[in-house]
């Protein structure tokens, strides 16, 4: 039986898409490219490995993908809505699609141009359409809500507001579960650095168990949005940075400033140190030396990591799994790396002692 001709969709970081497909290229040499725009690609395969049922992505810098299905073009949406309704009722057959997730390719990177990844408001009217549209043939369908593990996903993406893309997944893993891959979380109003975003998509994806009364070191930590939101949590901070902390943070009781750079803490007044987070403006190489010698000191009982990685050249990216194995190396035996949605040009890695189910 010959294998069927597939196409995968890829939604990534605008800007990343040229790192983003070396990354598939290279692990999966049975994919061939076939299709870009900024922050959306899709390749296409033949390999019997790579066949609906059996295939997992792994990827570092693919925010989201699924099985390509088609594409149509049209200025009116409510047109657009019934051609995708003809595609998923003749192409996916008699799938019994009960989540529609339908999105906007990333139109900036994220924090500039007041841009943040979720469902922009042209994604949002496009829904509504097409949700309207589509409710008839299948009736149990809802809209761009977190997905149940494994939920049969229908996926539309708006690469352009005339040309919706539609495909599907089995939302298999905690970021498929999220419409366009992002989790639906908002900046509060009283978060004083996008950090916040950072550090709560990190501990939803990587499933980081941070408790009320844990103890957090977090290394890069002006002005203070991750420690703010590590506090909401009921977790003890202590802030490494020579910057000022923004006030709203540093007088919170539950957090110690120290203002040193990393590397001139003495180690020994550090305590029950569960968790280490850090974001500092270095390459990835210093800020992995200097996770090592924290998690090396005796008597610091770390459990896990949430890293961003800076990647001021994008070529740094190739030099991921070598970033892994350090960490496996430092104990951690269950590491992750995500490029987040809500991350610039860099990634999170997560590291824990533990699996996590
Ligand atoms: C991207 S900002 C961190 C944002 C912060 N996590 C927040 O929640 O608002 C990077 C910070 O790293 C700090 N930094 C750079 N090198 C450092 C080092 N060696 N030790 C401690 N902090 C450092 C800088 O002073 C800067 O405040």
């Amino acid at each position: 039986m010959p294998v069927p001709v597939r196409f995968l969709f890829v939604c990534c970081q605008f800007g990343a898409e040229k790192t983003c497909k070396q990354e598939l290229l290279t692990r999966y040499p049975g994919l061939r490219f076939a299709f870009s725009r900024p922050g959306f690609m899709t390749f296409k395969t033949t390999d019997p490995d790579i066949q609906p049922g059996k295939f997992q992505l792994v990827s570092t810098f693919a925010r989201v993908w699924g099985w390509s299905i088609g594409k149509a073009n049209n200025e009116d949406p409510h047109e657009l809505a019934k051609a995708i309704g003809q595609q998923v009722s003749t192409s996916a057959g008699t799938q019994p699609f009960t989540m529609l997730h339908c999105w906007q390719r990333d139109l900036a990177v994220p924090g500039s141009k007041g841009f943040e990844p979720g469902v922009s408001p042209v994604a949002a009217t496009a829904a509504d359409i097409l949700f309207n549209t589509l409710q008839p043939q299948l009736p149990g369908l809802q809209l761009n809500g977190n997905c149940e593990p494994d939920e049969l996903t229908l996926c539309v993406v708006l690469v352009e507001p005339y040309e919706w893309w539609v495909g599907w997944h089995n939302a298999l893993n905690v970021s498929q579960r999220w419409p366009g891959g992002a989790p639906l979380i908002q900046l509060p109003q009283q978060a004083v650095s996008r950090a916040w975003l950072k550090i709560h998509e990190a501990v939803l994806w990587g499933r980081v168990p941070i408790q009320k009364g844990d103890v957090v070191v977090e290394i890069g930590s002006s002005p203070g949005g991750s420690s703010q939101y590590l506090l909401d949590r009921g977790a003890t901070v202590i802030a490494i940075d020579p910057a000022k902390m923004d006030a709203a943070v540093a007088e919170h009781p539950a957090l110690v400033h120290v203002r040193r750079r990393a590397r001139d803490v003495p180690k020994r007044d550090l305590n029950n140190v569960r968790w280490l987070t850090i974001d500092i403006n270095m390459p990835p190489s210093y800020t992995i030396d200097v996770i090592r010698d924290y998690v090396q000191t005796r008597g610091l009982p770390v459990q896990g990591i949430i890293a961003t990685l800076k990647l001021p050249d994008w070529k740094l990216a190739e030099e991921v799994d070598s970033y892994r194995q350090q960490f496996i190396e430092m104990g951690f035996a269950f590491v992750q790396t995500r490029q987040l949605a809500f991350n610039r040009q860099e990634l999170c890695l997560v590291a824990q002692r533990k699996r996590r189910s």
